[in-house]
């Protein structure tokens, strides 16, 4: 039968998402049902339709324990202690879910899947799968494909990130900010500790007591989690920048054993989800402000490090929204389809 699907936070960034891409792909289900908070309950939300949900405007419905009766696939994005809130009442109601938040993500008996890297993950839950996070999808997409030529001792990746991870009001506050500067008037600042506009933030996340940040951690856990690597190093720097839409990274990679560019090149090449970029010469490489709403993770300026053994740098761009978040979610709920 035909799942029904239950988007969780459906008036947010992530959730508006959430329901282009189950149409995009044109997800199987009988039914999509769009929950989000009492604030929310009778407003709508546009639909375009997919398997046998017609198209047309979704009311939303406050999201209690109730709301999961007959739901096959849970699609979670409302944040942690949401998440946190509801899991039992998801899983009780015999759907799973699929949670974009970090409440789970590190739990031992919690899959933390990105499609291209471990989908046999998916095959161990108990009723929840996490979606990583954004800055970690986008790194080991790319990484993938290098590790099956040769493996991975150590990785220095420094993020430039979008407002949109920090949801729907961080993106209208960068763009309120800007207009504000332009205007002379003082910017206001809610989302994030200080104004983004015209400015980089090195901070995002709480700080941990050995200095790094909790989104930093996260990209050193979470990439060896993903890739069952245990050993591979990683080493983090988590800037916000004033873009709207798609994470940008800069990547170090070490290996041990060569890798060169063009071994590099015909891996991304063969792998999916990838986007070769590359001719810096002609002003071709990946750039958030182009990308904003495509799927793939772009890889350009790729180069070999000479200042390591076996090194090689290079930058990516992802949209943060799509692959980083709806996207890599929605490919989870097609994995668990019959
Ligand atoms: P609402 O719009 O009703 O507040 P974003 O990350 O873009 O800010 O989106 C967060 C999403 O999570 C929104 O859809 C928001 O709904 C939803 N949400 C936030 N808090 C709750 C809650 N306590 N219960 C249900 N949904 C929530």
């Amino acid at each position: 039968a035909n799942p029904v699907v239950a988007v969780c936070g459906a008036t947010g960034a992530v959730g508006q998402e959430f329901l282009k891409v189950l149409h995009d792909v044109n997800f199987p289900a009988s039914e999509v049902r769009a929950l989000a908070s009492a604030r929310s309950a009778g407003k709508e939300v546009p639909f375009e339709g997919c398997g046998l949900q017609k198209p047309g405007n979704l009311v939303v419905q406050e999201m209690t324990p109730e709301s999961f009766q007959g739901v096959d696939i849970a699609l979670f994005s409302a944040g942690a202690s949401v998440s946190k809130q509801l899991r039992e009442a998801v899983v009780a109601a015999g759907a799973v879910m699929i949670d974009n938040s970090s409440a789970f993500r590190m739990d031992e008996d919690v899959p933390l899947v990105v499609p291209e890297v471990n989908p046999e993950d998916v095959a161990w839950h108990n009723g929840v799968i996490a979606n990583p996070n954004c800055s970690t999808i986008e790194m080991v997409v790319a990484l993938k494909p290098l590790a099956e030529i040769a493996p991975i001792k150590r990785v220095v990746v420094s993020t430039y990130q979008a407002a949109s991870g920090a949801g729907m009001p961080a993106m209208l506050e960068v763009q309120e900010q800007t207009r504000q500067y332009l205007a002379n008037e003082p910017m206001k600042a809610e989302a994030f500790a200080h104004p983004l506009a015209f400015n980089c933030i090195p901070r995002i996340d709480v700080m941990l007591e050995d200095g790094s940040t909790k989104e930093e951690w996260k990209m050193v856990v979470e990439t060896k989690k993903i890739m069952h690597a245990p050993e591979v190093g990683v080493s983090a720097t988590c800037v916000r920048v004033p873009v709207i839409r798609c994470h940008g990274e800069s990547l170090n990679v070490e290996f041990e054993a060569p890798v060169s560019v063009q071994a590099a090149y015909d891996a991304w090449k063969a792998a999916p989800m990838i986007e070769v970029m590359d001719d810096p010469a002609q002003d071709v490489y990946p750039m958030p402000g182009a990308l904003a709403g495509t799927d793939p993770v772009y890889v350009g300026r790729v180069r070999e490090d000479a200042s390591v053994q076996n090194g090689l740098n290079f930058w990516l761009v992802m949209d943060q929204i799509r692959k980083g978040a709806a996207l890599n979610a929605v490919q989870i709920a097609q994995l668990l389809l019959p």
